[in-house]
């Protein structure tokens, strides 16, 4: 009885690891410390992020429907744009893995993390993203001014955790949510928005807890 309480709240623990007390998040300063880092171009990737430590508190598991989909993205009009061109942006995560993804990268003579998106007419090319800081949005933009995005490392009890995280300003919890019926300008699916979670954000009944994971 007692060990079956202590290993369900330790599997309680593991599992709501975004929240988990005494894990620390430390930028990691260069692109040179991330996956598939080439020293000729400076460039660390291209990868994609995803889904991990999904929370999910309705789940008899805990875990989420969508651990481990990676990204995708949709683009942006302002309400009552004459122009077809293609602005600005912001990454999602694709409601099927086996959606088309959108791959990132951190540019190291730029020093700043770029994804690969639609502007103008629609043609593909990096563009710098980086997070909304704003209570209600926190969304991964392109196109927009908007704070750095970076990746991070977690520490538990001052060791490293395995793996990179994107998030701005130390914070790496991220709050992720259906489009429902709304679907991406780009392929016409719908998709699961990411919103970074600053000390003002209001969690709302729809969303789940997150990290996003740098893959690769
Ligand atoms: C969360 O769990 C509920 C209950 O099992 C399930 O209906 C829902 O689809 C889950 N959502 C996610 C994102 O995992
Ligand atoms: C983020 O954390 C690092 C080291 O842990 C610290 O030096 C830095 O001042 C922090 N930055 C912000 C914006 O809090």
């Amino acid at each position: 009885m007692l060990l079956g309480a202590i290993i369900s709240s330790f599997m309680l623990l593991a599992s709501a690891q975004p929240h988990e007390r005494g894990l620390s998040a430390e930028p990691v300063g260069d692109c040179s410390q991330l996956p598939a880092y080439n020293d000729d171009t400076q460039i660390a990737g291209p990868w994609t992020v995803s889904i991990a430590a999904c929370y999910n508190g309705t789940a008899s598991d805990s875990r989420c429907t969508i651990e481990g989909f990676g990204s995708s993205s949709d683009v942006t009009r302002q309400r009552g744009d004459q122009s077809d061109l293609i602005e600005h942006g912001f990454i999602t995560i694709a409601s099927d893995n086996n959606n088309v993804k959108t791959q990132l990268r951190c540019n190291g003579a730029l020093n700043r993390i770029e994804a690969y998106v639609p502007s103008g007419h629609g043609a593909l090319d990096w563009h710098a993203v980086g997070i909304n800081h704003h209570p209600s949005t926190g969304r991964l933009v392109w196109g927009r001014d908007a704070e750095p995005v970076q990746a991070y490392r977690h520490y538990r009890r001052g060791q490293p955790v395995e793996g990179f995280f994107l998030g701005s300003e130390n914070q790496t919890n991220w709050a992720v949510h259906s489009s429902r019926r709304d679907v991406s300008i780009l392929d016409f699916k719908p998709y699961w928005v990411i919103r970074l979670m600053i000390p003002e954000t209001t969690f709302r009944d729809n969303e789940f807890h997150t990290l996003i994971q740098i893959d690769g």
